[in-house]
Protein backbone atom coordinates (compact mmCIF):
# COMPACT_ATOMS: atom_id res chain seq x y z
CA UNK A 1 0.00 0.00 0.00
CA UNK A 2 1.09 3.58 -0.78
CA UNK A 3 1.19 5.67 2.22
CA UNK A 4 2.52 8.77 0.58
CA UNK A 5 0.55 11.81 1.88
CA UNK A 6 -1.44 9.82 4.27
CA UNK A 7 -2.46 10.92 7.90
CA UNK A 8 -0.04 8.28 9.24
CA UNK A 9 3.00 9.77 6.91
CA UNK A 10 1.94 12.90 8.21
CA UNK A 11 2.01 11.96 11.86
CA UNK A 12 5.24 10.35 11.25
CA UNK A 13 7.15 13.50 9.68
CA UNK A 14 5.29 15.34 12.95
CA UNK A 15 6.72 13.15 15.39
CA UNK A 16 9.75 13.24 13.84
CA UNK A 17 9.80 17.19 13.94
CA UNK A 18 8.55 17.22 17.63
CA UNK A 19 11.58 14.70 18.30
CA UNK A 20 14.26 17.08 16.80
CA UNK A 21 12.69 19.99 18.07
CA UNK A 22 15.50 19.88 21.69
CA UNK A 23 18.59 19.30 19.49
CA UNK A 24 17.36 22.11 17.58
CA UNK A 25 16.54 24.28 20.32
CA UNK A 26 20.49 23.41 22.18
CA UNK A 27 22.27 24.52 18.47
CA UNK A 28 20.08 27.85 18.63
CA UNK A 29 20.72 28.53 22.06
CA UNK A 30 24.71 27.82 21.52
CA UNK A 31 24.22 29.65 18.39
CA UNK A 32 22.76 32.79 20.51
CA UNK A 33 26.00 32.45 22.60
CA UNK A 34 28.53 32.88 20.77
CA UNK A 35 27.15 35.15 18.68
CA UNK A 36 26.84 37.11 21.90
CA UNK A 37 23.55 37.54 22.22
CA UNK A 38 20.60 36.62 25.01
CA UNK A 39 20.07 32.83 25.71
CA UNK A 40 18.46 30.06 28.22
CA UNK A 41 21.86 28.56 28.94
CA UNK A 42 22.39 30.44 31.85
CA UNK A 43 25.69 31.14 33.69
CA UNK A 44 27.16 27.66 33.03
CA UNK A 45 26.38 26.85 29.37
CA UNK A 46 28.39 23.40 29.55
CA UNK A 47 26.28 22.28 32.63
CA UNK A 48 22.79 23.22 31.14
CA UNK A 49 23.74 21.88 27.94
CA UNK A 50 24.84 18.35 29.09
CA UNK A 51 21.71 18.08 31.67
CA UNK A 52 19.27 19.25 29.01
CA UNK A 53 20.98 16.53 27.01
CA UNK A 54 20.73 14.19 29.19
CA UNK A 55 17.35 14.47 30.59
CA UNK A 56 16.12 14.19 26.93
CA UNK A 57 17.68 11.42 26.59
CA UNK A 58 16.41 9.55 29.46
CA UNK A 59 12.46 10.84 28.21
CA UNK A 60 12.89 9.87 24.66
CA UNK A 61 14.18 6.64 26.00
CA UNK A 62 11.27 5.87 28.14
CA UNK A 63 8.84 7.09 25.50
CA UNK A 64 10.16 4.42 23.23
CA UNK A 65 9.65 1.66 26.15
CA UNK A 66 5.77 3.11 26.15
CA UNK A 67 5.08 2.52 22.87
CA UNK A 68 4.01 -1.43 22.83
CA UNK A 69 1.96 -0.62 25.91
CA UNK A 70 0.44 2.55 24.10
CA UNK A 71 -0.23 0.04 21.11
CA UNK A 72 -1.54 -2.83 23.33
CA UNK A 73 -4.17 -0.21 25.60
CA UNK A 74 -5.00 1.78 21.98
CA UNK A 75 -4.81 -1.40 19.47
CA UNK A 76 -3.55 0.76 17.20
CA UNK A 77 -0.89 -1.11 15.22
CA UNK A 78 0.71 1.77 13.43
CA UNK A 79 2.65 2.63 16.65
CA UNK A 80 4.86 -0.37 16.63
CA UNK A 81 5.88 1.19 13.10
CA UNK A 82 7.22 4.70 14.80
CA UNK A 83 9.07 2.74 17.50
CA UNK A 84 11.76 2.37 15.46
CA UNK A 85 12.05 5.78 14.92
CA UNK A 86 11.72 6.88 18.83
CA UNK A 87 14.41 4.49 19.83
CA UNK A 88 16.65 6.02 17.57
CA UNK A 89 15.97 9.69 18.50
CA UNK A 90 17.11 8.15 22.39
CA UNK A 91 20.09 7.00 21.12
CA UNK A 92 21.06 10.12 19.27
CA UNK A 93 20.41 12.28 22.38
CA UNK A 94 22.78 10.02 23.99
CA UNK A 95 25.40 10.14 21.61
CA UNK A 96 24.56 14.27 21.94
CA UNK A 97 24.78 13.97 25.88
CA UNK A 98 27.93 11.40 25.56
CA UNK A 99 29.21 14.02 23.12
CA UNK A 100 28.65 17.11 25.07
CA UNK A 101 30.39 15.83 27.87
CA UNK A 102 33.28 14.40 26.50
CA UNK A 103 34.00 17.87 24.07
CA UNK A 104 32.69 20.47 26.36
CA UNK A 105 33.68 19.08 29.74
CA UNK A 106 36.89 17.05 28.80
CA UNK A 107 38.01 18.73 25.97
CA UNK A 108 37.98 15.34 24.06
CA UNK A 109 40.40 13.30 26.59
CA UNK A 110 40.15 9.90 26.46
CA UNK A 111 41.85 9.43 29.07
CA UNK A 112 40.03 11.88 31.66
CA UNK A 113 36.89 9.63 30.30
CA UNK A 114 38.33 6.39 31.55
CA UNK A 115 39.03 7.89 35.01
CA UNK A 116 35.90 9.00 35.11
CA UNK A 117 34.48 5.75 33.99
CA UNK A 118 36.72 3.99 36.92
CA UNK A 119 35.88 6.41 39.28
CA UNK A 120 32.49 7.48 39.22
CA UNK A 121 29.48 5.07 39.69
CA UNK A 122 27.30 7.34 37.88
CA UNK A 123 29.28 7.66 34.85
CA UNK A 124 30.21 3.56 34.82
CA UNK A 125 26.12 2.93 34.73
CA UNK A 126 26.10 5.63 32.42
CA UNK A 127 28.67 4.50 30.18
CA UNK A 128 27.58 0.81 30.41
CA UNK A 129 24.01 2.03 29.28
CA UNK A 130 25.02 3.98 26.15
CA UNK A 131 27.35 0.47 25.38
CA UNK A 132 24.66 -1.34 25.62
CA UNK A 133 22.57 0.78 23.31
CA UNK A 134 25.16 0.18 20.62
CA UNK A 135 23.94 -2.84 19.40
CA UNK A 136 20.30 -1.83 19.04
CA UNK A 137 21.30 1.27 17.13
CA UNK A 138 23.18 -0.80 14.62
CA UNK A 139 20.44 -3.59 14.27
CA UNK A 140 17.62 -1.34 13.89
CA UNK A 141 17.38 -1.64 10.12
CA UNK A 142 15.55 -4.34 8.61
CA UNK A 143 18.04 -5.89 6.76
CA UNK A 144 19.22 -7.03 10.65
CA UNK A 145 16.02 -7.88 11.62
CA UNK A 146 15.97 -10.50 8.84
CA UNK A 147 19.71 -11.60 9.18
CA UNK A 148 19.19 -12.31 12.67
CA UNK A 149 15.51 -13.78 12.11
CA UNK A 150 12.62 -11.94 14.32
CA UNK A 151 13.18 -14.23 17.80
CA UNK A 152 16.78 -13.99 18.06
CA UNK A 153 16.34 -9.80 16.98
CA UNK A 154 12.78 -9.64 19.84
CA UNK A 155 15.54 -11.35 22.48
CA UNK A 156 18.39 -9.01 21.66
CA UNK A 157 16.14 -5.67 21.78
CA UNK A 158 15.38 -6.39 25.67
CA UNK A 159 18.73 -4.83 25.89
CA UNK A 160 16.83 -2.02 26.32
CA UNK A 161 15.28 -2.72 29.60
CA UNK A 162 18.69 -3.09 31.46
CA UNK A 163 20.59 -0.21 29.38
CA UNK A 164 17.15 2.34 30.76
CA UNK A 165 17.45 0.36 34.39
CA UNK A 166 21.10 1.82 34.26
CA UNK A 167 20.40 5.62 32.85
CA UNK A 168 17.94 5.76 36.00
CA UNK A 169 20.86 4.67 38.38
CA UNK A 170 23.30 7.11 36.35
CA UNK A 171 20.71 10.01 37.77
CA UNK A 172 19.90 9.04 40.98
CA UNK A 173 23.41 8.64 41.65
CA UNK A 174 24.03 11.75 40.13
CA UNK A 175 21.86 13.35 41.54
CA UNK A 176 23.32 15.36 44.89
CA UNK A 177 21.29 15.19 47.91
CA UNK A 178 17.26 14.16 46.81
CA UNK A 179 15.83 14.88 44.02
CA UNK A 180 12.72 13.54 42.59
CA UNK A 181 13.20 13.07 38.63
CA UNK A 182 14.83 9.93 38.89
CA UNK A 183 12.20 8.62 41.20
CA UNK A 184 9.98 9.67 39.14
CA UNK A 185 11.40 7.89 35.72
CA UNK A 186 12.38 4.57 38.26
CA UNK A 187 8.49 4.14 38.45
CA UNK A 188 7.89 4.83 34.82
CA UNK A 189 10.79 2.34 34.00
CA UNK A 190 9.35 -0.62 36.87
CA UNK A 191 5.55 0.32 35.22
CA UNK A 192 6.91 -0.53 31.88
CA UNK A 193 8.61 -3.39 33.16
CA UNK A 194 6.10 -4.70 34.77
CA UNK A 195 3.71 -4.36 32.16
CA UNK A 196 5.97 -6.23 29.40
CA UNK A 197 6.46 -8.91 31.68
CA UNK A 198 3.21 -9.47 32.72
CA UNK A 199 2.39 -9.86 28.86
CA UNK A 200 5.22 -12.25 28.21
CA UNK A 201 4.03 -14.38 31.13
CA UNK A 202 1.06 -14.25 30.02
CA UNK A 203 1.86 -15.50 26.57
CA UNK A 204 3.89 -18.14 27.81
CA UNK A 205 0.60 -19.27 29.62
CA UNK A 206 -1.31 -19.33 26.54
CA UNK A 207 0.94 -21.26 24.47
CA UNK A 208 0.95 -23.91 27.16
CA UNK A 209 -3.31 -24.64 26.86
CA UNK A 210 -5.34 -26.21 24.17
CA UNK A 211 -6.56 -24.25 21.76
CA UNK A 212 -9.94 -24.35 22.93
CA UNK A 213 -9.48 -23.19 26.23
CA UNK A 214 -7.37 -20.50 24.77
CA UNK A 215 -10.18 -19.41 22.73
CA UNK A 216 -12.66 -18.97 25.70
CA UNK A 217 -9.55 -16.77 27.70
CA UNK A 218 -8.98 -14.73 25.10
C1 LIG B 1 21.68 5.88 28.26
C2 LIG B 1 22.64 6.74 28.54
C3 LIG B 1 22.46 7.99 29.36
C4 LIG B 1 21.35 8.63 29.79
C5 LIG B 1 19.90 8.31 29.48
C6 LIG B 1 21.78 9.76 30.60
C7 LIG B 1 20.94 10.64 31.25
C8 LIG B 1 21.35 11.59 32.14
C9 LIG B 1 20.48 12.39 32.98
C10 LIG B 1 18.97 12.28 33.01
C11 LIG B 1 21.25 13.22 33.70
C12 LIG B 1 20.78 14.23 34.75
C13 LIG B 1 20.41 15.54 34.14
C14 LIG B 1 19.84 16.51 35.15
O1 LIG B 1 20.27 16.51 36.30
O2 LIG B 1 18.97 17.30 34.79
C15 LIG B 1 22.62 12.98 33.34
C16 LIG B 1 23.70 13.65 33.86
C17 LIG B 1 24.99 13.42 33.48
N1 LIG B 1 25.43 12.50 32.57
FE1 LIG B 1 24.29 11.15 31.59
N2 LIG B 1 23.15 9.78 30.62
C18 LIG B 1 23.60 8.71 29.89
C19 LIG B 1 24.90 8.38 29.65
C20 LIG B 1 25.96 9.14 30.01
C21 LIG B 1 27.33 8.90 29.62
C22 LIG B 1 27.78 7.77 28.72
C23 LIG B 1 28.07 9.89 30.20
C24 LIG B 1 29.55 10.11 30.13
C25 LIG B 1 30.42 9.21 29.96
C26 LIG B 1 27.21 10.74 30.95
C27 LIG B 1 27.59 11.85 31.67
C28 LIG B 1 26.78 12.61 32.46
C29 LIG B 1 27.24 13.64 33.35
C30 LIG B 1 28.69 14.08 33.55
C31 LIG B 1 26.13 14.16 33.98
C32 LIG B 1 26.10 15.21 35.08
C33 LIG B 1 26.10 16.58 34.55
C34 LIG B 1 26.31 17.56 35.69
O3 LIG B 1 26.54 17.23 36.84
O4 LIG B 1 26.25 18.70 35.37
N3 LIG B 1 25.93 10.28 30.80
N4 LIG B 1 22.65 11.98 32.38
Amino acid sequence: MNLKNTPIIHMKNALFIALSLPALWIFWQWAMLLLGQPNALGFNPVETTNRFLGDTAIRVLLITLAITPLRDLTRLAVLTRWRRMVGLFAFFYVCLHLSSYLGLDLFFSLAKLWKDIVKRTYITFGMTAFVLLIPLALTSTNKAIRRLGPKRWARLHWLIYPAALLAVLHHYFMAKGFQIMPLVHGVILVFLLTWRVVKWAKKRYLATLPSKRKENII
